[in-house]
């Protein structure tokens, strides 16, 4: 074995790409004189070399300036300078930071080669080679064949590194979504050895960030608390959000938006951001060097990680979502939002155009279900204008509560004694489409399931079995378990003209012990994306929303399987404003479902009235959670009037672009806007939150409208209540707001208008 490793410059091979003559459309430059890589996006770039000794050494990722007479980073040798070269190892910008000689910090990959008497644990990777690709996916990238709604092929550069003294090699991954800066990041490593190699830690990405960037904005929580987003400085040394759970988890969310301290608002600023698209463990820890240099390692939660390949073997990482703009947060989430609808969410040809408007007898029935209570919610909620109506948990089964049935996925004949047909044939004769909740990871230990398989479930042997909420987690590791769940989804959807499922995932692990060991906690998640995209390609018309106690599975892993998400339990509209607000900085309106509940709420108790309970669910994709027996006629009429209200503005809610006008940290209110992309239309939204006596709220400028057209603004029912161009509106704001008191709320409709010459 060498004592120190040698590079042996590699020939590239793509011959297409030279320093001064780029193909049409090509957006990853390669200059072989100084081993430079440009990816030239948009409105900015990301650039990083080959140094002599063929390590890859990060360069610039920024916004590109305006008016450049070149769109490339030049490269050479000054990036690399600090006064003492025995500080470099700690300070080099490797695009991906190995375990070997700055062992202090923080790392993205670490293994352990075990074919010599002292175990190595060193990777040092050279650069071996290029290719840029356009069929290139990350792990765990959706099998189910369904299209999203832009589906143009994009370039991945794939950098080929390798350890000249070790049998490893390493691909990075960048593929690039020009249009919206967004660079997906992730990683592929092979064991081209003889002898199995144990990982121990694995990053999707190396991230560095410019000196002193570090003012961080990320969403925290708990159930019913999630997305508070929270802005703090990062410390010297480390910063991590992470979860440790088989499910994106209620804690932290796996986002972030960076810049430096007081040089980014809502609208103005450099801001960098990241998203992972993956929902298992997860972490994003940021370290603050003596430099002052941020750098960040993103992708699998170290914490009991364990993952072997064996010889021969590769393991492809799922993709960090990544990208940097000069227009604040704002910019930031406008971009992300962008990239979920058009590259992420499922958009089947035939499937709907934008979400339907759903009904969920949860919070009106509980358990308490039966066929002639939902055959009347549905009528109800037909008249009303609803489209979707899900029936929720209790209908399978010996679920009468939530301690026992889970795993029994047989329609309870206690409760539907003819089964789910006549209920299903009712709702779709009353033209909406039926939607059933499930939890399938799930069994409760009084269930026919468990007593025949006790031996599925997560555990280790002999050991205690933790319930919470009186139940257990099957073992996704197990290829029979996932087999099993799968089988009895599809005969569940083979025999019901089932159109929508809410799959719902109610605890956390606790003893995550599995057959397939530490590599559960990545296997748990492809489990589900399995059963997920094969239950997309069978039925290609299934919608499915996905729910883990509220808001706990979001990220841009599982919106490439689903169309919705459950935001949160928590549907107070109080604390939805503050909930959605936190949600808006990374996902899109038209995956978050918002339902309208009772006036005095079932979680927190708060009255609200029923414009500010609207106003604030129809910020996303509107749903229905009150019990409709319980309004009278007038009460109905006015819901009907809400709902028509929203399909109006609908597609601008829900294909729009966002801005927020007014934030809650600064006003205790939240006014938004959503904009048509041609900037026809617009929707305008105020909500207060809380309220202090002498409160006066200044009028919030508009963005993104046509200065030069001419707008008319109407409330909901048709009337106008102001006229104006599109300066004006974007210099002045609409009046009427500066006094709104305690829960005042109103929704507003914006429509270009052609006036007489
Ligand atoms: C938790 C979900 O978030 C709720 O909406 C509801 O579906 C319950 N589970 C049912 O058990």
């Amino acid at each position: 074995m060498p004592s120190c490793v040698t590079w042996v410059k590699p020939p590239v091979e793509s011959a297409t790409f030279t320093s001064t003559h780029f193909p049409t459309g090509t957006m990853i430059h390669f200059d072989p004189t100084t081993n430079t890589f440009n990816l030239v996006l948009a409105t900015s770039l990301y650039a990083f070399r080959a140094d002599d000794e063929g390590r890859l050494l990060h360069m610039a990722w920024a916004p590109r300036p305006v008016g450049a007479p070149t769109d490339l980073v030049l490269g050479g040798p000054g990036f690399d300078s600090l006064p003492r070269a025995d500080e470099l190892p700690l300070t080099r910008r490797f695009e991906l930071n190995t375990f070997c000689d700055s062992v202090q910090q923080e790392v993205a990959l670490k293994v352990t080669f075990r074919d010599s008497p002292i175990p190595i644990r060193d990777v040092r990777l050279r650069y071996a080679g290029h290719e840029i690709v356009t069929d290139a996916q990350p792990g765990l990238a959706p099998t189910h064949g369904q299209p999203t709604a832009v589906s143009t092929p994009r370039e991945t550069l794939r950098v080929r590194l390798a350890d000249p003294a070790q049998p490893l090699e390493v691909t990075l991954c960048y593929r690039l979504t020009p249009e919206h800066d967004i660079i997906e990041r992730w990683v592929e490593i092979a064991n081209t050895g003889a002898q199995p190699i144990e990982v121990e830690a694995l990053a999707f990405a190396t991230l560095h960030f410019p000196n002193g960037t570090t003012e961080l904005t990320s969403a925290a929580g708990w159930w019913t608390r999630e997305f508070t987003a929270t802005r703090e400085r990062l410390p010297m040394g480390i910063r991590s959000i992470e979860q440790r759970s088989l499910q994106t988890g209620h804690y932290a969310n796996p986002f972030f938006l960076l810049n430096r301290p007081g040089q980014a608002w809502e609208e103005t600023g450099v801001v960098y951001f990241g998203a992972l698209a993956y929902s298992g463990a997860w972490r994003i820890v940021f370290e603050q060097l003596f430099t002052l240099d941020v750098r960040c390692q993103v992708g699998y939660n170290p914490f009991d990680f364990g993952l072997t390949l064996m010889p021969g073997e590769r393991h492809i990482t799922p993709a960090v979502v990544i990208g940097v703009c000069a227009e604040g947060w704002g910019g930031a989430s406008r971009r992300l939002h962008a990239f979920a609808l058009e590259r992420v969410l499922p958009r089947p040809a035939d499937g709907p155009a934008f979400r339907p408007v759903l009904y969920n007898s949860w919070e009106a029935t509980y358990f308490n279900l039966s066929l002639e209570g939902q055959i009347a919610l549905a009528r109800k909620a037909a008249t009303i204008g609803v489209e979707l109506f899900c029936v929720d948990d209790g209908w399978f089964g010996g679920r009468r509560h939530d301690r026992a049935g889970l795993g029994d996925w047989f329609v309870s004949p206690e409760v539907f004694p003819e089964g789910l047909e006549p209920l299903i044939a009712e709702v779709h004769r009353l033209g909406m489409q039926f939607g059933l909740w499930v939890e399938p990871e799930m069994v409760n230990p009084d269930s026919e399931l468990y007593r025949a398989h006790p031996d599925w479930v997560l555990h280790f042997p002999g050991r205690p079995r933790t319930e919470w909420r009186f139940q257990l987690m099957l073992d996704f590791g197990r290829r029979e378990v996932v087999e099993h769940i799968y089988g009895v989804l599809h005969s569940l959807l083979s025999r019901y003209a089932i159109d929508f499922l809410k799959w719902d995932m109610n605890r956390y692990a606790t003893e995550p012990g599995s057959v397939v060991g530490r590599a559960i906690w990545q296997a748990h998640t492809a489990g589900v994306y399995e059963i997920m995209d094969r239950l997309r390609r069978a039925f290609p018309h299934l919608q499915i929303e996905s729910c883990a106690s509220g808001g706990g599975r979001i990220d841009l892993g599982i919106l490439a399987r689903t169309d919705q998400v459950w935001t949160s339990d928590n549907t107070d509209a109080y604390d939805r404003i503050r909930i959605q607000e936190g949600y808006s900085l990374a996902y899109p309106a038209r995956a978050m479902m918002a339902w309208v509940t009772h006036a005095v709420n079932h979680q927190t108790g708060m009255t609200s009235p029923l414009s500010l309970r609207f106003d604030v669910a129809m910020r996303g994709s509107l749903g229905i959670g009150a019990d409709l027996n319980q309004l009278d006629e007038a009460e109905l009429a006015e819901y009907a009037q809400y709902i028509a209200f929203y399909k109006r503005i609908r597609p601008v809610v829900q294909g729009g672009r966002l801005y927020r006008l007014q934030r809650l940290e600064e006003y205790g209110a939240s006014v938004i806007e959503y904009v048509s992309p041609d900037r026809r239309e617009a929707v305008y939204s105020v909500a207060v939150m809380s309220y202090q006596q002498g409160w006066v709220r200044p009028p919030a400028p508009l963005c993104g409208l046509d200065p030069d057209a001419m707008y008319s603004v109407t409330d909901r029912r048709g009337v106008e209540v102001y006229r104006a161009a599109g300066l004006e509106l974007m210099t002045a704001g609409i009046p009427g707001d500066a006094f709104g008191g305690a829960a005042y709320s109103r929704t507003l409709y914006l429509r270009q208008i052609r006036e007489p010459d």
